[in-house]
């Protein structure tokens, strides 16, 4: 299993903080958030994907062979790339579509990866009532 050091470490642990570190190093490979996100918004963007879509972080990281840790710069893994889409989607819904409601804070950000999703990693067909 590969291990997850943002979710399995106590905030301020030695993992988190080489975490951190890692971050700050600036070997970042961001192509769709934000290439100055601060390394709480990026760690917290993350944590809530993994709730979002009921999943793990190596669902979208591969793991390095080597050290059997994640690696979170590869974009080996397809799902990655599939998740930037998502990404760029969601914002176009938010910021360009949903902006436009005339400033009615209902619609602030008001669309998520769970909205669809509903904590799996492919959202659930509706259910409709029965007429
Ligand atoms: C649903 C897919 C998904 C999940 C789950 C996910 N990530 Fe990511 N992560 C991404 C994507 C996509 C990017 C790149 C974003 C971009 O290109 O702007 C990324 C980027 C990152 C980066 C920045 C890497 C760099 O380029 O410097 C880190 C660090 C990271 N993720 C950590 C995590 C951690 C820790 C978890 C689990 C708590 C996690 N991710 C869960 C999709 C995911
Ligand atoms: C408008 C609805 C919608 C939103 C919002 C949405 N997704 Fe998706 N997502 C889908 C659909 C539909 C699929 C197709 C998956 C399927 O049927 O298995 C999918 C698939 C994915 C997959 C690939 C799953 C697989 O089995 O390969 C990833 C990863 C993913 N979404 C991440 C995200 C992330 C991260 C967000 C938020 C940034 C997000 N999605 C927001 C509808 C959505």
């Amino acid at each position: 299993m590969a291990v997850a050091t943002w979710s399995q470490e106590a905030p301020g642990g030695a993992a988190a903080k080489a975490g951190a570190r890692d971050l700050a190093a600036g070997h970042h490979n961001l192509q769709v958030l934000p290439a100055d996100i601060s390394v709480p918004v990026l760690a917290r963007t993350m944590k809530r994907y993994e709730r979002d879509l009921g999943v793990g972080c190596s669902y979208c990281h591969v793991e390095n062979r080597a050290t059997g840790e994640l690696d979170y710069v590869s974009d080996e893994n397809p799902k990655k790339e599939t998740a930037r889409i998502m990404i760029s989607m969601l914002d176009d819904i938010n910021e360009r579509h949903l902006a436009r409601m005339g400033g009615d804070q209902r619609y602030a950000a008001a669309v998520t990866c769970g909205s669809c999703h509903q904590g799996r990693a492919s959202p659930p067909a509706f259910e409709g009532r029965r007429q």
